[in-house]
């Protein structure tokens, strides 16, 4: 019903007067417009921000630095390798959290702003759903790494992982290259047990 006013702009939902205002009772089952608001919506509440924005410290702790929002793992940052897995407590993570160690390597949180090269500019908006459903590097190639929760928003509708795309689409592009992720170190050779 919603759908339905929305399209075709707030007529009454009898037959004769759908008809009549030339919009196609199919349009029912036609996926929503996707829209910016939802999408700036879906993104802050979701907290994207966490990980994909630069930050600096303020008096209540690290705060996303507006002019580079959802910018990414800032490039050229000199990390130290992160500290060894210590018992129960096998991921760490950078102050801004945007850089990310555990078993699977280090992850660098990606660029989201629509810059050409260095962000999702030259992503088309299959591409960003497929990503975020599939689990796949740009819907196709390899795993995306932990902790990027896509296992929990692979659960969105399509409409409002269009809507997310669609706001990203807007905001500032900012250039950032961000580091390709680190592989895990080799793990130790297992040396043949003893005769
Ligand atoms: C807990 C941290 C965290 C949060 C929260 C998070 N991300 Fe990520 N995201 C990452 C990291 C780290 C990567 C890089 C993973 C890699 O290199 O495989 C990433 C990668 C991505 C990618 C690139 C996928 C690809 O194909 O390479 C997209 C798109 C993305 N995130 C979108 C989002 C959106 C949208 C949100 C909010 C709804 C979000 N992320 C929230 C950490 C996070």
């Amino acid at each position: 019903m919603t759908r339905l006013s929305i399209l075709c702009g707030g007529v009454v939902l009898a037959g004769a007067s759908l008809l009549a205002s030339g919009c196609a009772p199919k349009a029912a089952t036609a996926s929503a417009p996707a829209s910016v608001e939802r999408g700036k919506y879906l993104v802050t509440a979701m907290g994207c921000g966490d990980c994909h924005s630069p930050k600096q410290m303020g008096p209540q702790g690290p705060v996303e630095v507006e002019s580079r929002l959802l910018s990414g793992h800032p490039e050229g940052t000199q990390l130290p390798p992160p500290p060894a897995p210590s018992g129960p407590w096998i991921a760490s993570a950078s102050g801004d959290q945007t850089a990310w160690a555990g078993p699977w390597g280090v992850s660098f949180a990606t660029n989201l702003t629509p810059d050409e090269n260095t962000g999702i500019g030259s992503w088309s908006e299959e591409t960003f759903v497929q990503a975020l459903k599939t689990g796949r590097h740009m819907g196709v190639a390899r795993p995306i790494l932990p902790p990027m929760p896509w296992t929990a928003m692979r659960h969105l509708s399509d409409d409002d992982l269009r809507s997310m795309y669609a706001y990203l689409r807007t905001i500032p592009p900012v250039h950032n290259r961000v580091p390709e992720p680190v592989p895990p170190a080799a793990p130790p050779v297992a040396l043949p047990a003893a005769p």
